[in-house]
């Protein structure tokens, strides 16, 4: 199945907001460090259609995952709105979502926090069915689910300290799927995985969204995975969109200057070029939500920073056909010839590989 622009949006965020309060300690009060709130996801909008794949990537600490267990109803939010088919979703109670809980689902980022250590396969692959009260008959066996996700019936004995890695995500993929869900928040299904694995994994992941006619939004670090299969995609920074857009129109011609840097730092096929760390080609790290910068918040590791972008907001600019950019400055940018994607990461030389 194919993304369906005509359909209209199944998922719609709109100025979506989640902010922590920032409770001190003693010692820290005590040495009047500055208190608030963490500002984890701040305005955030997009909308996802029927069958697409979104991918939102941003450094670590940039609010994907928060974004995330906002929408799915596991953080509060602070304001916005998260709507799936028309049905808001912001403000729900408990009871409320449980038959939204069949209509989307997430992977957690770690599996070990949705993979209970005490029970076994075949009891994780039942819970949800117990937990949102799915009668028996609408229910799919054990061993359907395992053979859904290429494991053999065997592994349903097994704890999940027995199993692998990749393993342990196909189990994770399996218990989203039991209800059928048609939107799968993907929280980072490849990290810790070694390539072979991750591989495989994305590859079970592209097949099953063909097959069941699945919508994703793909969380990742790794700006190889999105140009593997998102259709669009949505860059993070500090709590904010920055750029959103067809994934292969991004990928060859980034506008936004950060999303560059992170183009720039992807690890390139070539093993002799060294992926760049993004520390090193921006300089400093991503600021803390807590104190986020005035004007534009990339303005202390953007080259291309003049005042104005100290003092301004940039607003997310819409440039028609889903594509929308926060930069004063992204037209002159655009003019401007960009390294190579190679020459950049080759001069950072730095061997890391997370963003
Ligand atoms: N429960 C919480 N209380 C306070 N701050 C939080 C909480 N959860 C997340 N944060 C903060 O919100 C910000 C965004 O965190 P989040 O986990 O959403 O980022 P992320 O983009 O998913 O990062 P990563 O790529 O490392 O998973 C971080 O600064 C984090 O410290
Ligand atoms: S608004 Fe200014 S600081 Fe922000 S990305 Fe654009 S040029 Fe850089
Ligand atoms: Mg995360």
């Amino acid at each position: 199945m194919t993304a369906d622009p005509q359909s209209g949006p199944l998922l719609s965020v709109r100025d979506l907001r989640t902010f922590f309060s920032d409770r001190q300690g003693v010692i820290a009060r005590l040495l009047r460090r500055k208190s608030g709130e963490v500002r984890a996801v701040d305005g955030v909008s997009f909308d996802v259609v029927r069958g697409e794949t979104l991918g939102l990537v941003g450094e670590s600490g940039s609010g994907k995952s928060t974004l995330a267990r906002t929408v799915m109803g596991l953080v509060p939010a602070t304001g916005g709105s998260a709507s799936l088919d028309g049905r808001e979703l912001v403000g729900l109670r408990r009871r409320e979502w449980r038959p939204l809980r069949r209509r989307i689902q997430m992977i957690f980022q770690d599996p070990a926090s949705s993979l209970s250590p005490r029970f076994r396969v075949s009891f994780l692959l039942r819970e949800p069915y117990v937990i949102n009260k799915v009668p028996p008959d609408q229910q799919a066996s054990v061993d359907e689910l395992l053979d859904m996700v290429g494991l053999s019936a065997e592994q349903a004995n097994k704890y999940p300290h027995e199993l692998s890695g990749g393993q342990a995500r196909r189990v994770s993929i399996a218990r989203a799927l039991a209800l059928h869900p048609e939107v799968l928040f993907a929280d980072e299904p490849t990290a810790g995985l070694d390539v072979s694995a991750a591989a495989s994994i994305l590859n079970l992941m592209r097949d099953l969204r063909d097959r069941l006619g699945l919508t994703y939004v793909l969380i990742t670090h790794d700006l190889n995975v999105v140009g593997y299969f998102a259709d669009r995609i949505a860059v993070m920074y500090v709590g904010q969109l920055v750029e959103i857009g067809l994934g292969d129109r991004i990928l060859a011609h980034p506008r936004h200057p950060y999303t560059q840097a992170l183009l720039a730092c992807a690890p390139v096929p070539d093993p002799h070029l060294n992926e760049g760390h993004l520390d090193n080609v921006l300089g400093g790290e991503i600021p803390s939500p807590h104190d986020p910068p005035s004007g534009c918040r990339f303005h202390p590791r953007c080259k291309y920073a003049d005042p104005r972008c100290t003092d301004e907001v940039p607003r997310l600019e819409d440039l028609g056909e889903g594509e929308m950019v926060a930069c004063h400055h992204w037209r002159r940018l655009d003019l401007t010839p960009q390294p190579p994607v190679e020459a950049t990461a080759a001069a950072a030389a730095v061997a890391q590989t997370t963003l």
